[in-house]
C-alpha cells in the first residue's frame, strides 16, 4: 500500500508523548533505508585478520532536511513548544544545532536565537541559521560557555531552550534506533556514534531499550567515540579547552555526561577517543570507498571503529556472534564543512587527486589527459 512519510512524530507517535504529538511541526526528516558498506566490512575484517561475514551499514543522518540528525530531535521540540505557544526558542550550538533550531523555527512561526562560538562552527552551518532568519549571536567563549548562556537565557526570560537538555529533542532522537530496528528485524550487535554533548547515544539507547521492552529488538553494545582534543568523557574530567578539526564535537563538558556513561555500561559498550587524522582518514574512506561525504565529525564513529579493528577490542566483541552486525551513524553531510575533502590537516591540499586541472577547450586534449 502507498505509504507517504509523514515525518518521525507522526510515523511514531506511540512511543512519544502527547505534548509533542499534539501541534507536530514537520520537514519530513527521517525514514530513509540504511547504506550497505561492504567496502567497509571488509576493511575491518581484514584488519582483524578474521572473516566473520561481518556486515556494516551506515545511517547517514545528513540525508535528513537540514543536513544532520538535529531535525529528528528539533521537530519534537520545536512542536512541543508550538503546543505550548512559545514565540522565541533558543540554542547554543557548533552549528548543527543552531542550523535545525532555525529551520523548526521558522517552519513553525518562531524566532529563533542561536549562540555560537566564534570563528568557529562551519560556514554552512552559519550559512544555515542565517538562511533561516535566526538572531546569531557569535558569542566569544566555546560551546560550553554559550550552553550556558542559553540555559540562563531561558531560566529568566520567555524564551524556550531546544539544545539537548530539553527533552524532547532525546525523544525526537531516539526513533533513530527504531528506523535501524525496523529495517534489519534487529538491533546490531554494535551500534558506533560521534559523541560532543552526549545527547545522541543518550537518545539511541533510549530508543533500543524502548523497542527491547516492547518486544521489537535485541539491544547493541554502544560504541561511541570522541574527538581526541574533546574526549572529557574518556578522561573523566572537564576539558577547559576542547580543540578539535571535528567542530561539532568540540565540548569540553558534555550536557548528558551521566546519561553516556549509562549508555556505555548498561549496553556493555564504550567510549573512546580518535585523534583528528584518524578522523580525516575515515572521512575520505567514507567518501572515496562508500559514497558518502560526511563532515568530520560524522566520521568519528568509522574513525574508531578501524582503531578498535586494529586493537583487537572489535574481535574481542564480534567473536562467536551469529550475523554479525554493526551500524554506524554519520551524523551530518559533508557540504557543511566541505574543505576537509580538500586539504589536509595542515591546511595544504591532499595531494594531486585534489588538484583542480586545467585543459583547452578540445575533445583531443581531455582523451589526451585521461590517457585514453
Ligand atoms: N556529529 C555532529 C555532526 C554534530 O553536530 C554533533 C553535535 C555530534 C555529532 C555529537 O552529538 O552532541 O548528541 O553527542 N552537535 C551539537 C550542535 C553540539 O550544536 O550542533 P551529541
Amino acid at each position: 500500500m502507498a505509504h507517504i512519510w509523514r515525518g518521525i512524530v507522526n510515523e511514531y507517535r506511540e512511543y512519544l508523548i502527547p505534548e509533542i504529538t499534539g501541534s507536530v511541526v514537520t520537514l519530513g526528516e527521517g525514514g530513509y533505508p540504511l547504506i550497505d558498506a561492504s567496502s567497509v566490512a571488509n576493511l575491518l575484517e581484514e584488519k582483524m585478520g578474521a572473516r566473520f561475514g561481518l556486515q556494516v551499514y551506515v545511517k547517514f543522518e545528513g540525508r535528513n532536511p537540514t543536513g544532520s540528525f538535529k531535525d529528528r530531535g528539533m521537530t519534537a521540540a520545536i512542536s512541543a513548544e508550538k503546543g505550548k505557544n512559545t514565540k522565541a526558542v533558543v540554542c547554543a550550538s557548533t552549528g548543527n544545532t543552531s542550523a535545525s533550531a532555525a529551520a523548526y523555527a521558522t517552519a513553525a512561526g518562531m524566532q529563533a536565537v542561536v549562540l555560537v562560538p566564534d570563528g568557529k562552527i562551519a560556514m554552512g552551518k552559519l550559512a544555515q541559521a542565517i538562511a533561516h532568519g535566526a538572531k546569531l549571536l557569535q558569542v566569544d567563549g566555546n560551546f560550553d560557555d554559550c550552553l550556558v548562556l542559553a540555559r540562563d537565557l531561558a531560566k529568566q526570560y520567555p524564551v524556550g531552550l531546544v539544545n539537548s537538555v530539553n527533552p524532547h529533542r532525546i525523544e525526537g532522537q531516539k526513533t533513530a534506533s527504531f528506523e535501524v530496528v525496523d529495517e534489519l528485524g534487529v538491533a546490531p550487535t554494535i551500534h558506533a556514534l560521534p559523541v560532543g554533548n552526549a545527547g545522541n547515544i543518550t537518545a539511541y539507547w533510549k530508543g533500543y531499550q524502548e523497542y527491547n521492552a516492547a518486544g521489537k529488538s535485541s539491544l547493541p553494545k554502544m560504541w561511541g567515540f570522541q574527538a581526541q582534543g574533546a574526549a572529557p568523557i574518556v578522561l573523566g574530567h572537564k576539558v577547559d579547552q576542547p580543540e578539535t578539526i571535528a567542530t561539532a564535537i568540540r565540548i569540553g563538558n558534555p550536557a548528558s555526561w551521566q546519561q553516556a556513561e549509562s549508555a556505555r555500561d548498561q549496553s556493555s559498550g564504550l567510549i573512546s577517543a580518535v585523534s583528528d587524522a584518524q578522523i580525516l582518514a575515515a572521512h575520505r574512506i567514507l567518501s572515496s570507498q562508500v559514497g558518502v561525504f560526511v563532515e568530520p565529525a560524522s566520521a568519528a564513529g568509522l574513525a574508531g571503529l578501524i582503531e578498535k579493528a586494529e586493537s583487537g577490542e572489535l574481535k574481542s566483541a564480534l567473536t562467536g556472534v551469529q550475523d554479525a552486525k554493526i551500524v554506524i551513524t554519520c551524523t551530518g553531510h559533508g557540504l557543511k564543512d566541505p574543505k576537509w575533502a580538500l586539504e589536509d590537516l595542515d591546511g595544504k591540499p591532499k595531494g594531486p587527486e585534489v588538484e583542480p586541472v586545467k585543459v583547452p577547450n578540445s575533445l583531443a586534449a581531455v582523451a589526451d589527459l585521461l590517457d585514453l
